[in-house]
């Protein structure tokens, strides 16, 4: 052990090195005019999987953006680690915020700042070193392992669900390894149990034919702007709860047990609400800010435009207005009932003055994972090691849609091992991820493939 974790001190400058050349492609997989570099992107990774010494790299099409895949299986009786991540990331607008350009890694006050770095492809990197340490020290890993990076993750993987099926053959594995969230704090590492599911829908009212003199007609035609922040408005009640009926019909509610553990985390309001620069937070009276993110569906208006916006003064009634919206959901909601659910709500309370119409952009499902599993233990045991701490529990409230997937389609329970911070700014300017992070997941990485074989064949047994 002691010559692996000697290997990635002498390595780190190249390490970070390469991490920069990954972080330099904009794999943008919203924007069609980043789809060059979507392919420049796989196949870097698929050149990088070779250099770590991994078997049976191929670039594989979908009908959207490939997946990269490879394996390496010379450990047979061990277990097999899917290990599951994204190449592709967010849009970076608005770019005049970013305090260095966001496709140009620069390392400042012990965070290393690029598009990627945290979501995802820093902690993709992660375990490629990981592995690669392992694979020049002793010439093996101590498991195996099949990876799959996709390049969709960050427009809902609409193609992922049918690569599974077509390929499960070939993703057959004992459990699955995602590193794509985040830690509780600096210096706090935790394991991940839960993710919410999502909703995305987008509305569009239609007024008038065309865009309107703003004196010669208003006052006789209902606004579209004004009837769709009229309708949005009314989503929630003085209580910040949902209004649409049936919204919260299948929510698990949280156990005793489980709002006390959330009690018990390292966590102020106070400094939070501080930290995000508001006066006061809001959400669903009743439950604290973990309970709200973590294990109550919301609704959120993600943007909203219409009419004139541009400089100066224009004095017009517009024909259409837009909004997107989407809901974070939580075990046991489903995804397509709840967007029918918004879009019947919708209807039903748009007035007669507009039309409106509803599309389904896409959704997911929310995800708990056992945390008695082998691969948990394992993952525990990693993270001590590689931080010096024991880890603690906790949920998230963003989505990875394949977890769920994996286990239906699969069977494989998913381990959630993040190396990010609550406010590493993924999907918003100055994205960082934390260079001991980078460095302290590199060896739990290590670590966890090293203690999962233990843990994994005396996963049956009975504590006496
Ligand atoms: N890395 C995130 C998921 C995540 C976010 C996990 C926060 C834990 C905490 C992932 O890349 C992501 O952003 N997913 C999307 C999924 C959506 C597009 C279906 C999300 O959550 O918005
Ligand atoms: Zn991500």
């Amino acid at each position: 052990m002691e010559n692996i974790l000697q290997y990635i001190e002498s390595n780190k400058e190249r390490y970070l090195s390469e991490l920069k050349d990954f972080l330099a492609i904009p794999s943008v997989s919203s924007q069609s005019d980043h789809n060059g570099d979507i392919q420049l992107c796989a196949q870097w990774i698929a050149d990088h999987m070779k250099t770590i010494g991994m078997n049976n790299v191929k670039i594989m099409p979908t009908p959207g953006h490939p997946v990269v895949y490879s394996e390496w299986l010379g450990a047979p009786g061990a277990p097999t680690v899917l290990f599951y991540g994204h190449y592709d990331v967010q849009p970076v607008d608005p770019l005049n915020l970013w305090t260095s350009p966001p496709f140009e890694m620069t390392i400042r006050n012990g965070n290393i700042y690029a598009r990627g770095s945290a979501d995802d492809k820093g902690q993709v990197l992660i375990h490629f070193k990981g592995i690669e340490a392992l694979m020049k020290q002793t010439g093996k890993l101590p498991v195996n392992i099949k990876m799959l990076i996709e390049g969709e993750e960050e427009v809902g993987s609409a193609n992922l669900d049918n690569f599974v099926k077509q390929n499960k053959e070939l993703l057959k594995s004992d459990l699955v390894l995602i590193s794509d969230s985040s830690m509780f704090a600096k210096g706090v590492p935790s394991i991940c149990y839960a993710l919410r599911g999502l909703s995305y829908l987008e509305i569009e009212v239609n007024g008038p034919n065309r865009d309107l003199h703003s004196g010669s007609f208003g006052g006789s035609v209902h606004n579209p702007i004004q009837a769709l922040t009229e309708m949005i408005a009314s989503l929630h009640d003085k209580n910040g709860k949902v209004t649409i009926p049936g919204f919260y019909n299948d929510v698990r509610p949280l156990s005793k047990a489980e709002r006390d553990a959330f009690k018990k985390l390292p966590f102020s309001e106070k400094k939070y609400a501080k930290e995000l620069g508001v006066k006061e937070l809001y959400g669903e009276k009743g439950f604290s800010s973990l309970e709200r993110v973590w294990a109550r569906p919301t609704l959120e208006c993600n943007g909203i435009w219409g009419g004139y916006t541009g400089e100066g003064a224009k004095t017009v009634l517009p024909a259409k207005a837009f909004a997107k919206i989407s809901c974070r959901l939580v075990p046991d909601q489903e995804s397509g009932k709840i967007a029918k659910m918004v879009e019947k709500h919708l209807k039903k309370i748009a007035p007669k003055t507009i039309d409106i119409q509803v599309r389904n952009l896409h959704g997911g499902e929310a995800a708990i994972t056992p945390i008695d599993s082998a691969g948990v233990k394992a993952a525990v045991a990693a993270l001590e090691k590689g931080f010096g701490k024991k880890p603690l529990y906790q949920r998230e409230g963003g989505s990875i849609p394949i977890v769920v997937q994996f286990k239906k389609l699969l069977g494989l329970d998913t381990v959630l091992l993040g190396f990010g911070l609550p406010d590493e700014n993924a999907h918003s300017p100055n994205e960082f991820l934390n260079i001991d992070n980078f460095f302290g997941g590199i060896r739990t990485s290590v670590h966890f493939f090293n203690e999962l074989p233990h843990y994994w064949h005396n996963r049956n047994q009975k504590k006496k």
